[in-house]
């Protein structure tokens, strides 16, 4: 959840602080860097986002070799500057993310020790321990070793020891971690864009494996590195960390989704979904977290209708806490943009405890899940920045569409013609996508309108549900509008109670065979005088009286792909209503790209 990153190097601080603005979107509450500077362990942090550290140095500029910075999404205290990373004990400064379960039994033996602890966070007990250690006479490595066996829990650390040597240690336990050996010097990061163009071979540790980093070379403690090394290309990250012409992330990546799904599509004809005998499985349970979770709904939808499987769909986080069944014949599946989403990760380990057969779903081939699962398919949406997840989502659908036609075809499901169809809508993609994007203009006149309210309900049918819903996340994840999204028909089993003249209706209509039965809902939704918002398709006017910023017109679209079509103006209305009010859309408050914390 937080972003972590240490560099040994002549001019340490200038990686750190670059590295930190790349972390930035794993968490914003507090930020910090602990220094060696005079042979001296050097610390400054603030509460709040990286600009006011950088403005702090840049007052009272610090260098140095050995460096690490933190940039923190609070999970145990709050976002302060007491409980800022990084944390100090004597010479020992410690950068985590993670969490540290029985940090209170640690606490409390620290307390005896006589240790004074600050901080209401989990992590400042480990550069007390490794002090502790230390103090008792053992080696560096020895005493970050014997801290790590007293930790319960997840963990990866940048550990930076001013002592007789200085050295900078690196270490994992179920959360992410790169190292990188530069020409220049070497690197520790919670992912490999943190360390951008400065790098071109990275190392992902195993767990419990302590490397050591310092000017002389980057070394495993205790056994020899046998490092299987991963080449990058330094111009890719280059082009991903900018925003280009956009102003934020979030619209560079609702707008690349033209070209990455004509990208995608031929990539996904590569993998093999022939790999999975649908022929035998009698159910697909789909598991996985907020967007991913609607992305998982869609497919039920898809491998229902056109494969005749019968599909679950289950969210992460209460998974393996309701003892579901699992048989012979079933594919889990999950589902995860990071590939680190904890609530996934744990819910992948239930599952394989439970002897099922698993797939990961994943963006970030090298996550966690992808190297849990038994075996994965990648999306191939490029990594992704904004906090909101959009090309993720459409990536995710491109994999499941195609995993669906395959099953169709072992299956014998449906006819020869059908799955022609199904196959040459799938081609239609980038050019309605592009078609969606290209009235961007009318979606911006229509959030305005709807970004004066502070609530929002969100509908529609069939396929389409899992999009109103998506669109509900999207539109109070980064504009802060209350927003919820039903099935149509659900609309007067409860919350048709809450329609009133500030109660505005998103209704998502697309031409489909729920037409007729949608606009009786909206008819229900404006005899109670709520203002109507509709997306949909060009007939829908004749029915319903609507001004022009409360419409936007859908192409008409085979019913097949309509999920594909119709999140695109989902997100772009969560995008412009965030950006009427003026919220920060890439980092939206309490929020952080990938919840590694359960
Ligand atoms: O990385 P994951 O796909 O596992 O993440 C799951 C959710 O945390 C994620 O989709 C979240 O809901 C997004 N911020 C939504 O935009």
């Amino acid at each position: 959840m937080c972003g972590i990153i240490g560099a040994v190097t002549e001019s340490a601080i200038k990686p750190v602080l670059a590295g930190l603005g790349r972390l930035e979107y794993r968490g914003y509450d507090s930020s910090g860097i602990s220094i060696v500077i005079n042979n001296e362990i050097k610390t400054r942090k603030v509460q709040g986002k990286l600009k006011k550290l950088k403005h702090i140095l840049a007052e009272q500029p610090l260098d140095g070799e050995y460096a690490i910075g933190h940039t923190r999404w609070a999970t145990h205290g709050k976002a302060t500057l007491i409980n800022a990373h990084p944390h100090q004990c004597g010479q020992v400064s410690v950068v985590h993310n993670g969490i540290i379960e029985n940090h209170l039994q640690l606490k409390q033996q620290l307390l005896q020790w006589g240790h004074i602890l600050k901080s209401s966070t989990d992590s400042e007990v480990i550069p007390h321990l490794i002090n502790h250690y230390l103090s008792l006479q053992m080696t560096q490595e020895e005493a970050i070793e014997r801290t790590i066996r007293q930790l319960k829990g997840s963990y990866a650390l940048g550990v930076l020891i001013n002592g007789v040597e200085k050295n900078l240690y690196a270490i994992k336990q179920g959360s992410p971690l790169v190292i990188s050996e530069g020409n220049d010097g070497a690197y520790m990061a919670s992912d490999a864009m943190a360390l951008g163009r400065d790098i071109n071979k990275i190392y992902y540790p195993k767990d419990n494996e302590l490397i050591k980093l310092n000017a002389d070379n980057v070394q495993l403690c205790n056994a020899s590195l046998n490092k299987k090394i991963h080449y990058v290309n330094n111009t890719y990250y280059e082009n991903i960390i900018s925003k280009g012409k956009y102003s934020s992330f979030m619209e560079k990546e609702i707008f690349e989704q033209v070209d990455l799904l004509s990208n995608a599509m031929s990539k996904q004809q590569a993998s093999s979904y022939t790999a999975i005998n649908f022929t035998k499985l009698n159910k697909i349970t789909i598991v996985a977290c907020g967007t991913s979770y609607y992305a998982a709904a869609v497919a039920k939808f898809w491998f229902e209708k056109y494969a005749n499987i019968s599909v679950a769909i289950d969210i992460a986080s209460e998974y393996r806490y309701r003892s579901p069944i699992i048989t012979d014949n079933e594919l889990t599946i999950f589902v995860s943009q990071s590939g680190e989403t904890a609530d996934t990760l744990a819910a992948l380990a239930y599952a394989k405890s439970k002897k099922a057969q698993t797939l990961a779903l994943v963006n970030v081939c090298n996550s966690s899940i992808a190297r849990e699962a038994g075996f994965f398919f990648e999306i191939f949406a490029g990594p992704e920045i904004g906090v909101a997840s959009t090309k993720a989502f459409t990536c995710q659908l491109a994999v499941f569409y195609k995993m669906c036609i395959e099953a169709a075809k072992q299956r014998a499901f449906i006819s020869h013609t059908e799955l022609r169809k199904l196959a040459s809508y799938f081609q239609l993609v980038p050019y309605l996508i592009k078609k969606v994007l290209k009235q961007s203009s009318d979606m911006k006149r229509l959030a305005k309108k709807l970004s004066t309210y502070s609530n929002v309900l969100f509908l529609g049918r069939g396929i389409v549900t899992p999009i109103a819903q998506e669109g509900a996340l999207k539109l109070k994840e980064i504009s802060y509008i209350h927003a919820e999204a039903y099935a149509a028909g659900e609309l007067k089993h409860g919350p048709i109670a809450l329609l009133d003249e500030q109660m505005p209706v998103v209704v998502l209509a697309p031409k489909d065979s729920l037409t007729d039965k949608l606009l009786s809902n909206i008819q229900e939704v404006q005899a109670r005088n709520a203002p109507v918002f509709i997306i949909g398709d060009a007939c829908i006017r004749e029915y319903i009286n609507l001004q022009e910023d409360e419409f936007f017109e859908l192409p008409s679209i085979p019913e097949s792909i309509l999920p594909f079509i119709t999140v695109l103006p989902m997100q772009l209305l969560a995008l412009y209503c965030a950006q009427a009010l003026e919220r920060n859309v890439d980092q939206p408050r309490n929020l952080a790209k990938s919840v590694t914390v359960e």
